[in-house]
């Protein structure tokens, strides 16, 4: 259905044309420090600042980007967090969000290394939430002041998937 590929400069216009408003991009990109009007220029810098993301864009079946994905093991070595989760507005609800996370796991436990993926999620996108639980993530935490936007208070919820849920899941 779909397949990820590296993040390429090119991709970046496209990725951010799906960000249409400050609460979209915060829902997305958390505390990642991006200002409002978003812009391709912020997301190539970003994604080049830092060659330990590994950054991928989901491709459809001809080719299109339809989604995007960050991968970045975290100082222990023995997890993944994974971040930036993000399908195309004119694609949502076919499924593309499931299977573009489903692809983010098969890479990051294809380390032997990885026992865990963790993820942070703001607590009121139950859609997001919904779909990491349907893959095994359950939560680990709450932050209830993790984000301020537009003078209130957004709450995180950390959610994580040891490699044994991810593998019973896959079975
Ligand atoms: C969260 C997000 C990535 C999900 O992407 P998506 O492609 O819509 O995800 P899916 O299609 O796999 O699942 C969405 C819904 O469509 C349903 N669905 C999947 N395939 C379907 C199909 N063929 N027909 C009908 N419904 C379908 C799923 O069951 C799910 O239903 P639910 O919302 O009732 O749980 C997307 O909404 C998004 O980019 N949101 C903005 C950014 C964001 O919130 N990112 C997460 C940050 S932590």
């Amino acid at each position: 259905m779909i397949e990820l590929r590296a993040f390429a400069p090119a991709d970046a216009v496209s990725v951010a044309s799906w960000i249409d408003s400050l609460e979209a991009l915060i829902t997305w990109s958390g505390n990642t420090g991006f200002t409002w009007p978003f812009d391709a220029r912020q997301l190539s810098a970003f994604h080049a600042s830092d060659p330990s993301r590994r950054c991928h864009v989901a491709v459809g079946p001809d080719g299109t980007p339809v989604g995007h994905v960050l991968l970045r093991t975290e100082p222990s070595g023995r997890s993944v967090r994974l971040g930036m989760v993000l399908v195309s507005p004119a694609v949502r609800g076919r499924g593309y969000g499931e299977a573009m996370v489903e692809a983010a796991l098969g890479e990051a436990f294809a380390s032997p290394a990885i026992q865990r993926v963790n993820l942070g999620v703001y607590s009121h996108n139950a859609g997001a939430m919904r779909l990491y639980e349907r893959l095994g993530f359950r939560t680990e935490s709450v932050d209830p002041k993790a984000t301020c936007v537009a003078g209130a208070w957004w709450a995180s919820t950390t959610m994580s998937l040891p490699r044994d849920a991810w593998r019973s899941h896959a079975t």
